[in-house]
Order: C-alpha cells, then structure tokens, then sequence
C-alpha cells in the first residue's frame, strides 16, 4: 500500500497542509514480475545507460508506473527522489508534509534492489522502475494488472519544498484537484480513476477529522457515528480509519461508498458532489464497471508513470536507493 500510495507524489499544489491540520474548528455540523531468466533479460533492457531503446524495448516511454515525487528541477517525475535520505545539504521529500509517516515501507524496497541486483549481476535496474514494478504489484495482489515500461533512471537530489508546494492535499475541492492535475496533462478521468486506489488502506485521524466534523451534510450519518468513536475533535491524529469499506480488497467498493456519503477524505467526497457533474457520472461508472475501472486504471497508471521520466544519460542508478551515487 505505500508503495502504491507514492505515486500520489507526483503532484503539485498548494501548500494548505498545516493550516488544515488542526483540530476541528466546531462541534458536528497478468503478469507476474518476471521469472529468473525474464527478468535476467530486462535487466539488459533497463536502466543503465547502456540499455538503449529496441524495437522489442521501447527505451523510454513507461507502459505505466509507480511514481516518486519531485526533483528539485524543473522536472517532476517518476525519478525515485521519494527514496533519497536527508543529507547534510539536502532536505528530501519524506518529511514532507504529504510524506512524513505516512509514507513508509523502504526497506521493501531495499530488500527488493538487493534482490534484483543480485539476479542482474550489477546494479542495472532503476529504483524507480523499482518503485513502478512494485506499485503494479501491489494492485496484481488485488487480482488485477497493467503494464509497467522501464527505462526510468533515478534522481540524483529531492526537494522538501517541491513536495510540499506540490501534492495534492486531502483539503482541497474539486476545481483545485482538477487543476492540479491537468497541470501534469491528467484529465478529470485520471483524477477519478487514479482516486480509485484508494480501494486499499488507512487514513489517519488528521487527515478526516475535518471533514468528519464540518461536513455533515455530505456523510453517512451511520458512518459518521462510526468515525466519531475512533476521531474524537481533538487528540488521536495517529487512529485509522479505512478508505472505503474493504480497505485489503482491491474493487470498486471506493465509489459506491462515495455516492452513498462515505467517502472517507474530502478528496474523495469531492469526486462526487451530487450536482449531477462530470465528475458524478464517472463515479457512478466505476461504480457499476468494475471492468472498465480496471481498464482506465491501467491506463491512466501509463500516463502517470510517463511523466518526465529521466532516460539517457539524464540521473543515474543508483546503487542505494536511498543515497545518491559518488562521484
Ligand atoms: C487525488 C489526490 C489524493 C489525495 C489528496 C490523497 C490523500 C491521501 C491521504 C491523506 C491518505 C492517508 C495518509 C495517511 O493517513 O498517512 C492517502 C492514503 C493512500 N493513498 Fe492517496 N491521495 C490521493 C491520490 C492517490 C493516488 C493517485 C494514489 C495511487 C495511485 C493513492 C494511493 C493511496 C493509498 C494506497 C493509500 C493508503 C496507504 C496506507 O494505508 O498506508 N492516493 N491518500
């Protein structure tokens, strides 16, 4: 689930993180990573520098992917910057307001860059094409699939700023999600589809205490009841509460909770307003179709994972994810 929740950290928007987290202000108004010997042949095909686009291996150009965050260029892509450490001189992207404890889970990814480059005999795999093989994995778990292109090479710094002033925040409404995403050439589809993995996992208190006690008018009484145990006013910012009913299922149980008033984000309420909208339509779609939720997600997963990637000579592969190369 985190590895998946990453890709969310492509994004770019304003920085109203701090102000919203405070306690409420009123009373209640397909395919399998690949085998051994596959993947001894990708590891040819991937991100070293010397792996160049083939008619078989379309050098960049990612068939999806899980993505990091922002780089402190003018670039924001699927660069593995979410995975570098502070250093003396850099503030990276996981004490970043969107990132710090909740994104987690790097040692999986260690684990899995050693793994890799012991069956690639060298250090020939991208972490980010880490990160995307393993985001796509934690959605095959859940039944489905998609594509992942490689080539990604990884960042060689991260920015704490970018990052804050850059994903999206569970506070914003429709239009400022909207406008974050069509800033990266993300369509609403994207938005709603993309939306759609929140099928798996948590959120803590913090991020729904807001809406859980200043937006009655658009939740599930009986589901606010239930929130209200866990989320008091005040105080247990840390207790989870699942995005949707099945959080460990991947299906489509996210938007039929949405058009049933439990939508457990203000993001996620904000997919559907019921004003009868473009956005409306599209939930009550995933709702009912599972299989073109499927479809889209895939899809949409390709356009988010193609965003800016760093190929050529551009970045590195890194040896520790988590450090930049010397020299
Ligand atoms: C549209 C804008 C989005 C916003 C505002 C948003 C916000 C959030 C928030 C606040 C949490 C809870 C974090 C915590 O409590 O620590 C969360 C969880 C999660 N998000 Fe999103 N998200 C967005 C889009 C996405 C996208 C595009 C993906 C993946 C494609 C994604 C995947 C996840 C997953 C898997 C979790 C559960 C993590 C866990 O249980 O540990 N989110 N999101």
């Amino acid at each position: 689930l985190e590895i998946l929740r990453t890709w969310r950290h492509l994004f770019f928007a304003s920085p109203s993180w701090r102000r919203r987290l405070s306690p409420a202000r009123r009373g209640r108004s397909s395919r399998r990573i690949t085998t051994t010997r596959r993947a001894r042949r990708r590891c040819r095909q991937s991100s070293s520098s010397s792996a160049r686009p083939s008619s078989r291996s379309p050098g960049w150009a990612p068939r999806s992917s899980g993505c990091t965050s922002t780089t402190a260029s003018s670039t924001y892509g699927c660069d593995g910057s979410i995975l570098l450490d502070d250093t003396e001189d850099m503030v990276g992207e996981k004490t970043s307001q969107a990132n710090n404890m909740s994104v987690r889970g790097f040692g999986v990814i260690d684990a899995i860059k050693t793994a890799v480059n012991t069956a690639c005999l060298g250090n020939v795999v991208s972490c980010a094409d880490i990160l995307a093989v393993a985001a796509r994995d934690s959605i095959v778990l859940g039944g489905s699939s998609y594509d992942v292109l490689l080539g990604r090479r990884d960042a060689t710094t991260a920015s704490m700023d970018d990052a804050d002033n850059s994903i999206p925040n569970p506070f914003m409404d429709q239009p400022e999600l909207l406008a974050n995403f069509q800033s990266q050439g993300l369509s609403l589809r994207d938005l709603v589809v993309l939306s759609g993995a929140h099928t798996l996992g948590y959120s803590r208190c913090v991020f729904y205490r807001d809406r859980l006690y200043n937006e009655t008018g658009s939740l599930d009484p009986t589901y606010a009841a239930a929130l209200d145990e866990r989320c008091p006013p005040a105080g247990d910012d840390e207790a989870l509460a699942s995005l949707d009913d099945t959080p460990t299922t991947v299906d489509t149980d996210y938007y039929q909770g949405i058009t049933q008033g439990r939508a457990l984000l203000h993001t996620d309420q904000q997919l559907y307003l019921g004003d009868g909208g473009d956005s409306d339509a599209l939930v009550q779609y995933y709702a009912e179709s599972p299989d073109k939720f499927w479809e889209d997600f895939g899809a949409a997963m390709l356009k988010l994972g193609g965003l800016s990637p760093l190929t050529g000579e551009d970045g590195e592969v890194r040896e520790d994810c988590r450090v930049v190369n010397r020299g």
